[in-house]
């Protein structure tokens, strides 16, 4: 031990520095482990937040392109200012079959010019009443065109309410952005919202599964399940 000490002492600031170097190796091997173990835990709880950023926030946002509709459409005011509210726009035809949205001829009825300040009335007149164009609007509950539905036996038979499956479209002031499925091209009101699968409304999403679940329920066509024999053919023709 002298004679280490006398070396340290004859060397100078270098040695000191030695010395250091000398004793802290089991320090810092302790250190290491501790620092190392702390790292893996921070790097996997980063990895984590990263990936749930990525899935919850970033992929949704790639996979679903945003798209507003052609002309911003304002439900409320339009349902106070007809004569039969929803009916007067989205009705049933004769033989069954639903109208859908209403063509260019029935808003004609009401803005054949400009009536009101609202600029979004401009813009429909100009583009698409003045030149007889059909506005090219977005379904957000397009199905794929394999599926069969019919809005008599929900609305007619059932007497199902349109909240049940399209939420509170009718009373809003201003549509909702259209999502379109980059890979599928299907809308995103089809698939959900949360990507996780919650459904927290019955107009949350409507795949096979939700058109079933209701179907079990009420054991249409003896509860026609999608497992069933001949199941498939109460919504794919
Ligand atoms: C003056 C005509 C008019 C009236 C009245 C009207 N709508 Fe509409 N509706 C439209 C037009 C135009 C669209 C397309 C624009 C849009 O989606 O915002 C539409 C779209 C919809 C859609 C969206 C369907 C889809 O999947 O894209 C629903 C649901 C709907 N209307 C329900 C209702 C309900 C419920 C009422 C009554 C409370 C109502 N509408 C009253 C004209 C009307
Ligand atoms: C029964 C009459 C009537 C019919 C039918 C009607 N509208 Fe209107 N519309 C109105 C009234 C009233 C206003 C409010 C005008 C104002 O004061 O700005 C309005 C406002 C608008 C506006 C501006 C406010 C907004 O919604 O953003 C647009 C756009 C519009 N209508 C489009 C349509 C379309 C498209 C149709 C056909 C699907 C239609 N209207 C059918 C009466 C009607
Ligand atoms: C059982 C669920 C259900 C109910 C109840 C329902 N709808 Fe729909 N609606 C759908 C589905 C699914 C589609 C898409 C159909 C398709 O892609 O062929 C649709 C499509 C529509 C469209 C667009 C159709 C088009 O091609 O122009 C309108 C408008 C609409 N519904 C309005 C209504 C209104 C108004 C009511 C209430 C009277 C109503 N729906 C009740 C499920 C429903
Ligand atoms: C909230 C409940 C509910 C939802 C959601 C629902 N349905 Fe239905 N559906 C019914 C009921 C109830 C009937 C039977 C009506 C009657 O005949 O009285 C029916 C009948 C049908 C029929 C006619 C069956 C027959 O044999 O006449 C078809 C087709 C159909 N539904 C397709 C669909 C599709 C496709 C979807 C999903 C996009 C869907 N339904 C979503 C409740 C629902
Ligand atoms: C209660 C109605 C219902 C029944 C019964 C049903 N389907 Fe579907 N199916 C749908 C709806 C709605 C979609 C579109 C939404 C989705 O992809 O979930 C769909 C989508 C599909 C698709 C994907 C098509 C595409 O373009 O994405 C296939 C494949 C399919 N169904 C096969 C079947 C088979 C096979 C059966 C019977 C074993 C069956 N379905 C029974 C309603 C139904």
């Amino acid at each position: 031990m002298a004679a280490l000490d006398d070396k340290a002492q004859d060397v100078s600031s270098e040695g000191d520095s030695k010395m250091v170097e000398m004793t802290s190796p089991e320090i810092d091997e302790k250190g290491k482990d501790e620092k190392a173990g702390g790292f893996i835990i921070v790097a996997f709880i980063v990895g984590l937040i990263v990936s749930l950023i990525i899935g919850w926030i970033l992929f949704p946002k790639l996979l679903y392109s945003k798209k507003k509709q052609p002309i911003d459409f304002n439900h409320q005011v339009h349902t106070d200012s007809v004569e039969d509210g929803c009916e007067s726009c989205h009705y049933f035809r004769d033989d069954g079959s639903f109208s859908g949205i209403p063509k260019l001829e029935l808003c004609i009825e009401c803005h054949e010019e400009v009536q009101g300040e609202d600029p979004e009335e401009q813009i429909f007149v100009e583009k698409y009443v003045s030149k007889g164009k059909e506005v090219p609007w977005l379904i957000y509950s397009k199905q794929p065109p394999c599926v069969y539905f019919s809005h008599a036996p929900h609305v007619k038979l059932a007497k199902m309410d349109c909240i049940t499956c399209h939420g509170h479209i009718g009373e809003s002031t201003h549509s909702r952005i259209y999502e379109k499925n980059r890979i599928t091209g299907y809308s995103r009101d089809i698939w959900g919202k949360n990507i996780a699968g919650f459904k927290k409304h019955s107009w949350d999403r409507m795949k096979m599964d939700d058109c079933s679940e209701c179907h079990v329920k009420n054991n249409v066509n003896q509860g026609s399940v999608q497992t069933q024999k001949g199941g498939c053919f109460v919504c794919h023709h």
